[in-house]
């Protein structure tokens, strides 16, 4: 017998029949109506499929799904489109916290959710939540940082969910982790609350001191062994930081604290994951990713000379060009050299510049502050109180999984990430 080719086995046949008849429901209806219809149709075709090959098709991976050959999809500019976004709405994702529900919690305008990230030379792919939790049956995608890195990951369940019957879905939180599960893929993804990467003083997901941060420049081990075995990690550090100019780490043995420049300390770190990486990640059949940092937008005199604000009753974004002094370079320089010396392959998201002309997309005084919304009273002064560093959902984050989206299905056909292994073969009935 041949070998089957690779978007084809002996049941090729009903494969394609099985993608056509997906296609055209898609364009008929809604995606739900296609999981629904999968669960208990009585179609002939889901009916043979079922009983042949029950759903553990591989993934058609087209060249809509993947970024253009030589575009750079992080030079572009945001375009107003709002036939096509946002991707979804606050109400129809009930997994997202208070603290990026922006409209809910009263935020008067809503044109940060109308906008499309549009590269220079090509069109960002088109998210497809059907193609991805096929991608990621049997897999573990696991988003691992801060804060920023939550609000990632809650876009990503947003962005996936709605494809996922009631009942087939859930989140748990254990801390520090949130599992999100989609039990007919039996695929989760996942948050890891690790907000300096290494180890650190804040590492309990809830009860974390901000002011007296201590860092474990050498230490990563403990959590990291909960990153192992997974299929798919998204890491991302970088506002934690950059509190002041220096932080508090020990280094190796006898664990005395010291003053180290926040450069010089990111650095150590980052070679300890770097280090933790070689040593623990099977570049075979394990994928890294890493998120360029977060911009923020805490003066609003760095786009609008001579005012004194913040993102506070920003609408619109910034027409570039625009870098403000928040991102630091020397960190991307150091991202950039930890990651190219990296004797495996990981990939460098560099959204901050897109995220950069985002001025309007902030929570501002629209989300929480240490667990609570903000009052009345806190809100009326955001000089104080608004937080120029998270980002309402729907918006900018929904983009950083796009262009994820991208890179994972690119990966995916060209096996970086490998589909899951193929069933046993069903005896034949006729002898050919
Ligand atoms: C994969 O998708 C492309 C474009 O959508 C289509 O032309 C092709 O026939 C599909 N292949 C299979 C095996 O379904
Ligand atoms: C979309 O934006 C255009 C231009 O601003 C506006 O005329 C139109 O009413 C908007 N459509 C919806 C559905 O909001
Ligand atoms: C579910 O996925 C895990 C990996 O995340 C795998 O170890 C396990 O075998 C899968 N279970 C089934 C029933 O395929
Ligand atoms: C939070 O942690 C601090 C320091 O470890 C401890 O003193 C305090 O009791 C903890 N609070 C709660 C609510 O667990
Ligand atoms: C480091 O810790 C010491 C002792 O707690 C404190 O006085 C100092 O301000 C800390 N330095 C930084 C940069 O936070
Ligand atoms: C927000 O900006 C608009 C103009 O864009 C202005 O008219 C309004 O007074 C501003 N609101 C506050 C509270 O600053
Ligand atoms: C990320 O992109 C910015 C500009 O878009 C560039 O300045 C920076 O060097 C890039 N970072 C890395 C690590 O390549």
């Amino acid at each position: 017998m041949k070998k089957a080719p690779p978007f084809l086995n002996r049941h090729g046949q009903v494969q394609c029949l099985f993608t056509a008849a997906l296609a055209s429901l898609l364009v008929l209806g809604t995606a739900r109506l296609v999981l629904d219809g999968l669960k208990n149709s009585h179609s002939p075709v889901l009916q043979l499929l079922s009983r042949r090959n029950p759903v553990r098709l591989p993934v058609n991976v087209s060249d809509e799904d993947v970024v253009e050959v030589g575009c750079n999809v992080f030079e572009g500019k945001w375009v107003w489109d709002n036939g096509s976004y946002p991707l979804y709405t606050e109400e129809s994702c009930q997994f997202l916290v208070k603290q990026v529900t922006c409209q809910r919690n009263g935020r008067p305008d809503a044109l940060y959710q109308n906008w499309r990230w549009q590269p220079n030379t090509c069109k960002l792919p088109r998210f497809n939540a059907l193609k991805l939790l096929e991608v990621l049956r049997d897999k573990r995608l696991m988003f691992v940082g801060d804060s920023i890195q939550r609000g990632m990951f809650e876009s990503m369940v947003c962005l996936v969910q709605s494809v996922i019957p009631d009942g087939k879905k859930s989140l748990q939180r254990v801390p520090p982790r949130k599992i999100f599960t989609a039990k007919d893929y039996n695929a989760t993804i996942e948050y890891f609350w690790a907000p300096f990467v290494v180890e650190s003083n804040s590492d309990n997901a809830i009860n974390h001191t901000v002011r007296k941060r201590l860092v474990k420049l050498d230490s990563i081990a403990k959590h990291g062994k909960q990153w192992e075995s997974v299929d798919i990690l998204v890491f991302e550090s970088y506002i934690w930081w950059m509190y002041k100019p220096q932080i508090n780490a020990t280094l190796g043995y006898p664990y005395n604290v010291q003053e180290y420049k926040v450069t010089t300390a990111y650095r150590l770190a980052m070679e300890t994951w770097a280090r933790w990486l070689e040593d623990r990640i099977n570049p075979h059949s394990q994928k890294v990713y890493f998120m360029s940092m977060s911009p923020t937008h805490l003066w609003s005199w760095e786009w609008k000379h001579g005012s004194k604000g913040n993102c506070f009753n920003e609408s619109h974004p910034i027409q570039g060009p625009y870098w403000g002094t928040g991102s630091n370079l020397e960190i991307m320089g150091i991202v950039r050299d930890v990651l190219g010396q990296l004797q495996i392959d990981a990939t460098l998201l560099n959204i901050t510049q897109l995220s950069e002309f985002r001025k309007d997309g902030h929570t501002s005084v629209y989300g929480e502050r240490r667990g609570r919304l903000l009052t009345k009273e806190q809100r009326a002064d955001p000089k104080n109180f608004a937080d120029c560093i998270h980002w309402c959902l729907p918006g900018v984050p929904d983009t950083w999984n796009e262009i994820l989206y991208a890179h994972v299905l690119q990966d995916y056909r060209s096996r970086k990430i490998k589909p899951p292994p193929a069933p046993a073969p069903a005896p034949a009935r006729h002898k050919t």
